[in-house]
């Protein structure tokens, strides 16, 4: 667990804008100061001077493509020659690709997994054993509430999101009884500029969503409380419990429904299985 907020370092990933922005604003409120890491250099500039004016925080910013497979080795390079400890590392970066799959390039789907899925474990790994050896701080991976089951037409990500959640659930277990807390957050629907830059444009306006600063607020609770996952909001949380009563075909077909595109390929033009009935117990 976290030894202190005040005076001491978090790392956050995916601070210029959305949740992670949000995460810089809450923690700097609470005494943190900051390495912000993202690509968009000049958002947090600004995000660094606001925070230092309101609280004093000191922010140091690394401009960086963490899609990059070396990314991660450089970051945290780049902290050692900053010779501050982590004590709470948030990995948010990420992105999301919604769309049929003739619309899905390759390139896409390995910047993703690169992105939300490589570096996040690379990092964590890099960053876990000093903490385990001071033997106080803790991670907060975000993830997704559509990690708790298949997602239509958003098939590479919504599995990004399920390695997230089992990849903390994991080292929260390994790590707890050694002063350290590993916890995976998995918001719903959030107010940021992901859907619009995930390849629904517009798509948030027609849906319940929930503000960064309720997503964040809850998250830093969570971690408080030590444990392993977060689902911020209750009916959040109760769908997530929901597709456990589900069949995993039941589940699946139903989120189709969330992000089938308008102009799809027929159904009838696809190429019919002879046995198209899912996959179960023989
Ligand atoms: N919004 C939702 O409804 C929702 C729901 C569940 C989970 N999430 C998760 O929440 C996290 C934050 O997303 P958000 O909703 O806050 O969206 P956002 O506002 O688009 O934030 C995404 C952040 O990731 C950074 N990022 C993207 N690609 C990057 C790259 N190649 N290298 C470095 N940084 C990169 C962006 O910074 P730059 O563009 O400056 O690089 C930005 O700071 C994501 O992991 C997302 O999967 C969001």
């Amino acid at each position: 667990m976290i030894d202190s907020y005040n005076d001491r370092w978090a790392l956050i990933t995916g601070a210029s804008s959305g949740i992670g922005a949000e995460f810089a604003a809450q923690l700097a409120g609470r005494g943190m100061h900051l390495i912000l890491a993202a690509r968009r250099k000049e958002k947090m500039a600004e995000l660094a001077t606001e925070l230092n004016t309101r609280h004093g925080t000191r922010c140091h910013i690394v401009a960086i493509d963490l899609a990059d497979p070396e990314a991660s080795r450089r970051l945290f390079e780049e902290i050692r020659r900053l010779a501050v400890d982590v004590e709470l590392l948030v990995n948010n970066a990420g992105i999301g690709l919604i769309g049929q799959i003739e619309s899905t390039s390759p390139e896409d789907v390995r910047h993703l997994l690169n992105l939300n899925l490589l570096t996040l474990a690379d990092l964590t790994y890099r960053v876990l054993p000093g903490m385990l050896h001071r033997r106080h701080g803790a991670i907060i991976n975000v993830s997704s509430q559509a990690a708790f089951q298949p997602v239509a037409f958003m098939a590479t990500y919504a599995a990004s999101t399920s390695f997230t959640l089992h990849f903390s659930e994991a080292l929260w277990a390994e790590v707890r009884s050694r002063g350290v807390t590993v916890m995976a957050l998995c918001p719903g629907v959030t107010r940021t500029d992901f859907f619009d830059k995930a390849g629904v444009p517009g798509w948030l306006e027609k849906h319940a969503s929930v503000t960064p600063t309720k997503v964040v607020r809850k998250a830093l609770r969570a971690m408080e409380k030590r444990r392993q996952y977060v689902v911020p909001g209750w009916k959040n949380y109760l769908l997530t419990l929901l597709v456990r009563f589900m069949t995993r075909r039941t589940a699946v077909n139903e989120s189709k429904r969330y992000f089938r595109p308008k102009k799809q390929i027929p159904e009838s033009e696809a190429t019919k299985q002879p046995n198209d009935m899912g996959h179960g117990p023989e």
